[in-house]
């Protein structure tokens, strides 16, 4: 009875263990890349003599079918199987016999999951890139709308200077273009073939890099199979880059809950993007923009979990870099959902132009033209022209007006320093004027904005 009992412990913990030690549950996700990997190393050991032409059509022709099977549901994926590696070859074991044997000659998992991984990540860098240009493209749109629109410019969240709602989209389209160019970067920097690195110091059979590497489409083999084994950059580069598309994600998030709430009222999101509440009847909660606010969380945590997974490891491969996979798929997921939902969200947003040139008649938004203007016409200093501004704003407020809406002879009794002032200065205080006024390279005038929609197109035309 108690050895009974004591073997049905045994087998517990033993069960514990192989799904402790397993990954085949969340690494599958790495099928298409696993059989692409191994149909690349068979022929490569075929040219090189190692394998048959007889054997290497066999291996292919099972890892195919082993694909349609895992592609149609039939595939049965088993703990003991441990990973990936070892399910797809044992299945294909089971289909060709003993030329499924053969394929593991001149390389170990460690070089083959990070084949795998490196395969995977790539092509994410490469299908983001692809949806960030789109994202791109919809701010631009959106912005070629709206150069005229005026919306107040803010610093510490408070009213600054007049600027063209087409100008802020363009702030957001220029983080997306950087994130395009750091998934860029990052996959041109990690485009080598880590296949027939072997476990960690190469291989006495006489394998062809070159050539597994050419079948993959890396660009080049990687130099050092030591460091090939254990080098988890590619992961923890497209864990930072999808965090920093994350963060500018939730950045626009914010200024669109913000601004469609009942205090800005500046957009109107579509209706499938907010949901109500289920106690207050006539509420609309910015549900959608929360949630990508709210996942950039989980972006971050990914990160900062594989940096700490390889801060203490020795070299080369140890079984910590199991732990790379699911935070690096979690994060793929969430970044292209949240740009794919983000886009529409842009897209079908209302934009309230009376609302937020309204807003611009708020916080003497040209306060700071009219300083500009003492400094250039009239060769004042400029903290003199900032107090005589300081009692222009004073005038306003005690009239109840808003600083663009004074006349000459309001502006004139403000501060004997003015009291002649010329009466173009109505026109330069006027928030238009005010906006375009700003025309240095890069800024919001409509026709540094205009420019830099040129400037826009042109770079989408070359991507
Ligand atoms: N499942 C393993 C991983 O994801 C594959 C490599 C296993 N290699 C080994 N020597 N145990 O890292």
């Amino acid at each position: 009875m108690a050895q009974a009992k004591e073997q049905i412990l045994k087998n517990t913990n033993a069960k514990i263990l192989d799904e402790f030690n397993a990954s085949v549950m969340f690494d599958k996700e790495l099928y298409d890349q696993d059989i692409r990997g191994s149909i690349a190393h068979s022929k490569m050991l075929c040219a090189q003599g190692i394998l048959t032409l007889e054997d290497q059509q066999d291996i292919e022709r099972g890892l195919l079918q082993v694909k349609e099977e895992i592609e149609s549901g039939k595939f049965e994926f088993k703990i003991a199987d441990e990973d990936i590696h070892m399910a797809v070859e044992s299945r294909l074991t089971q289909i060709v016999g003993d030329a499924g044997k053969r394929l593991h000659t001149a390389r170990s998992r460690n070089d083959q999951v990070a084949t795998d991984f490196r395969l995977y990540v790539k092509e994410k860098n490469q299908s983001i890139m692809k949806q960030l240009k789109t994202l791109v493209e919809t701010f631009v749109d959106l912005a070629a709308k709206h150069t005229t629109t005026l919306i107040p410019g803010m610093t510490h969240l408070q009213h600054a200077q007049p600027i063209n709602f087409g100008f802020h989209m363009l702030a957001y389209a220029n983080m997306f273009k950087r994130d395009y160019e750091r998934f860029q970067s990052s996959w041109q920097r990690n485009d080598y073939s880590p296949l027939g690195s072997a476990a960690l110091a190469g291989t006495p059979h006489n394998i062809d890099r070159f050539k597994s590497c050419e079948l993959l489409g890396f660009k080049e083999p990687t130099a050092c199979a030591l460091d090939t084994v254990s080098d988890r950059d590619f992961a923890l580069e497209i864990l930072f880059n999808i965090s920093t598309s994350m963060m500018h994600i939730s950045r626009i998030s914010e200024e669109l809950i913000l601004w469609s709430s009942y205090e800005f009222q500046f957009v109107k999101m579509s209706d499938e993007y907010a949901t109500t509440s289920s106690i207050m009847p006539q509420k609309k909660n910015p549900d959608v923009p929360e949630l990508l606010r709210g996942k950039t969380g989980r972006a971050f945590g990914n990160l900062i979990s594989l940096l700490t997974v390889m801060k203490g490891l020795p070299l080369a491969y140890n079984k910590d870099t199991q732990e790379d996979k699911e935070g690096v798929f979690d994060s793929v997921k969430t970044i292209e959902i949240s740009i794919s939902i983000l886009n529409d969200v842009i897209k079908t947003m209302h934009v309230n132009v009376e609302k937020m040139e309204n807003a611009c008649k708020i916080g003497h938004l040209s306060a700071t033209d009219l300083a500009d203007y003492l400094v250039q016409k009239q060769n004042m200093p400029f903290r003199t022209a900032y107090y005589i501004t300081k009692s222009v704003v004073a005038r306003a407020n005690e009239l109840n007006k808003d600083m663009s809406e004074l006349t000459i002879d309001e502006i004139r009794s403000a501060a004997s320093e003015i009291e002649t002032i010329n009466e173009e200065i109505v026109d330069f205080l006027n928030l238009r004027n005010s906006m375009n006024a700003r025309n240095s390279f890069g800024g919001t005038s409509s026709e540094q904005t205009l420019l830099q929609i040129e400037n826009f197109n042109k770079w989408l035309k070359t991507i």
